[in-house]
């Protein structure tokens, strides 16, 4: 079992080699996710002039929404990858955003104060960090008493079949390991309650979680292919082992299987998030030095 540094490591090399194709790929990733962002958003009520921190941005999302909607506000994006934030300041400068930061730091230790912010988001981030509950017990430092936080992970692989195509097809040429229920995957925390129960040990209240439906959207069976294959950690992964004509054989097997979500000259293949939002209680003020 690997410890929390070296975690950290895979993650940052991990994240930094998949950086390029997360750009490349960056506006039918938007797409997809946009419905993800937009719920956490609306549970965060954001209001403008506030300060809001995005843990795990990647390339900026949703933090980047977030400083539009509230153009006086502050918006940090943080995250353990200098390359997957460099994608996100160069999204920033392309949109005119000039009150975003970003910040390269581990979401289980933050170098902000205490009670910084009003708001925190999580898309998508939670399954990688070494220790889940000392990543939200620094959320929960570093709001402001009545502050929100939103997450968002990924539920079940049945749920998911725009990644669970791609998968089986990999899995019948790949070594595709069983994933480890207690390190760093996809789906470590695709059981209902799972984030929610994070939560309330950390002392947040009205915390709720909910659904939200999502689509991937390529113009083809082999645009399809080519964006997982190349943007989606585990299918990288698991490619990387393999010959070219293994590689050929698996892409032919997920195009096949795709097919069938051909709708219009689109392929459209769903998939299920699960949103977990929660608040630190007001009256949770931060200890004052001695006089
Ligand atoms: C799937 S991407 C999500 C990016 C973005 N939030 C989005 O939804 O488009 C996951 C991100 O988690 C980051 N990450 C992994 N481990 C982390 C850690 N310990 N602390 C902060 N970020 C981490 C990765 O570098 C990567 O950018």
């Amino acid at each position: 079992m690997p410890n929390a540094d070296e975690i950290r490591a895979a993650q940052r090399a991990a994240w930094a080699r998949l950086s390029a194709s997360w750009e490349k790929w960056d506006s039918v990733i938007m797409d997809q996710l946009g419905p993800v962002g937009a719920a956490m958003i609306e549970r965060l009520a954001i209001a403008d002039g506030q300060q809001h921190l995005d843990i795990a941005s990647g390339t900026g999302e949703p933090g980047l929404r977030i400083a539009r909607l509230a153009p006086a506000g502050r918006v940090v994006l943080t995250d353990l990858s200098a390359e997957m934030l460099d994608v996100a300041a160069r999204r920033a400068r392309a949109q005119g955003l000039g009150t975003v930061e970003t910040r390269v730091c581990s979401a289980d230790d933050l170098p902000f104060d205490e009670a910084t912010f009003d708001s925190v988001s999580v898309r998508f981030g939670y399954m990688f960090f070494p220790d889940m509950a000392k990543a939200t017990a620094e959320f929960v430092r570093v709001l402001k008493p009545g502050g929100r936080v939103c997450a968002s992970v990924w539920v079940k692989p049945e749920e998911n079949p725009w990644t669970s195509i791609a998968m089986q097809a990999i899995a019948t040429e790949a070594v595709v390991a069983p994933p480890d229920p207690d390190g760093p995957n996809m789906f470590r925390c695709a059981a209902p309650g799972y984030i929610s129960a994070l939560y309330e040990g950390a002392g947040l209240v009205d915390v709720g979680e909910w659904d939200v439906e999502v689509e991937l959207v390529t113009r083809s069976p082999e645009q399809y292919w080519e964006m997982i294959s190349e943007h989606v950690s585990l299918a990288a992964a698991a490619l990387q082992q393999v010959d070219g004509l293994a590689r050929e054989r698996a892409r032919a097997k997920a195009i096949a299987a795709v097919i069938g979500y051909e709708k219009g000259g689109e392929v459209r293949v769903p998939g299920l998030a699960r949103c977990i939002g929660g608040t630190k209680p007001a009256g949770t003020e931060p200890a004052q030095p001695p006089t």
